[in-house]
């Protein structure tokens, strides 16, 4: 059942648990009375594995529960530097109540790809490997858009969009959030992402520093752009996430671990939310140089695991 805003103003302060804020938003401008309202649930870098406590990615789990979503939606790194915790990653996947769609992120083509796939499929989870998908959601069509990781060079948008209607509602998902600027061209006006994790500590603004100036990001938290969706314009939304991959301190709210809900249907400027639309930082293009880099170490990483198990195998007598 959705809440009416009235409802969700009542009980935000029960909303956001002690670690993980929950924060909700309306969507596109372009679906308002062209589609009854749909609950989306967001979430981001679960990072399962020994950096995170999995208290905490449950603590996510029964936010996102608690919202009666009509699906869910995750943009990668459900892992952390290893496969050890994959029957872990795949016991919290099967505890969320609605459908669960996800693409891939950096961290997860470093552990290995196919194996972290594996173990979401155990669980249900449909995974979008530049490639888009069509639900129904209380009898409407909606049309899921799921782009490959863009930071290992895994991202391939003509097929992920190939065949896309545009008189569908759509929403896209990719782990890095600067690939929206190519989706929004397609007719997708909203863009769910994450990887930065809101630079995880963001007093005086440090993640600008960190993530905008060193990291060259143009989106670093929360929603970008424009969710009126016109002239080929969107909207992006990066996710803070739940997990940490290198350093697990979070300090600051814009950095705190996060779920969020978008009412699809809903107008912008309908229910306050957490902030307004914000301008896009001048942003860094990422060189083909340091992309072939990138996918090398995936490569390396693929090769040292290959080489580990057949160091493991037994010898044939
Ligand atoms: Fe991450």
């Amino acid at each position: 059942m959705l809440l009416s805003p009235f409802a969700w103003s009542q009980k935000r302060a029960d909303m956001s648990s002690g670690r993980v804020a929950c924060r909700r938003f309306a969507g596109p401008g372009t679906y308002v009375g062209k589609m009854s309202p749909v609950r989306v649930a967001h979430v981001t870098d679960l990072h399962v594995g020994r950096m995170t406590p999995f208290a905490i990615q449950r603590e996510a789990q029964n936010l996102v529960n608690a919202q009666n979503p009509d699906v869910v939606l995750v943009t990668g790194d459900f892992v952390c530097h290893s496969q050890l915790y994959l029957d872990q990653l795949t016991h919290l996947m099967e505890g969320f109540h609605a459908p669960v769609l996800a693409v891939l992120g950096n961290h997860d083509y470093w552990a290995g790809a196919e194996e972290v796939c594996q173990a979401l499929r155990r669980a249900g989870v449909e995974i979008l490997r530049n490639q888009h998908t069509t639900l129904t959601v209380r009898g409407q069509a909606i049309q899921i858009v799921g782009l490959d990781d863009a930071y290992t060079g895994h991202a391939r948008l003509d097929r992920a969009v190939a065949g896309l209607r545009r008189d569908v509602p759509t929403l896209a998902l990719s782990h890095i959030p600067e690939e929206a600027d190519l989706l929004w061209a397609h007719g997708i006006p909203l863009v769910l992402s994450g990887h930065t994790h809101g630079g995880q500590i963001t007093l005086a603004r440090l993640h600008e520093i960190t993530l905008g100036k060193i990291g060259g990001h143009k989106y670093l938290h929360g929603l970008y752009g424009s969710r009126q969706g016109n002239d080929n314009a969107g909207a992006v939304y990066v996710g803070a996430g739940i997990g940490s991959a290198v350093m697990p301190l979070r300090i600051g709210d814009r950095g705190k671990r996060e779920v969020t809900i978008f009412e699809l249907g809903m107008r912008p400027g309908h229910f306050d939310e957490h902030h307004a639309e914000q301008r896009a930082l001048p942003g860094r293009a990422v060189s083909p140089r340091k992309l072939a880099r990138r996918m090398a170490k995936v490569a390396r990483k693929r090769e040292r695991r290959a080489n580990r198990r057949t160091i493991e195998m037994p010898s044939l007598p």
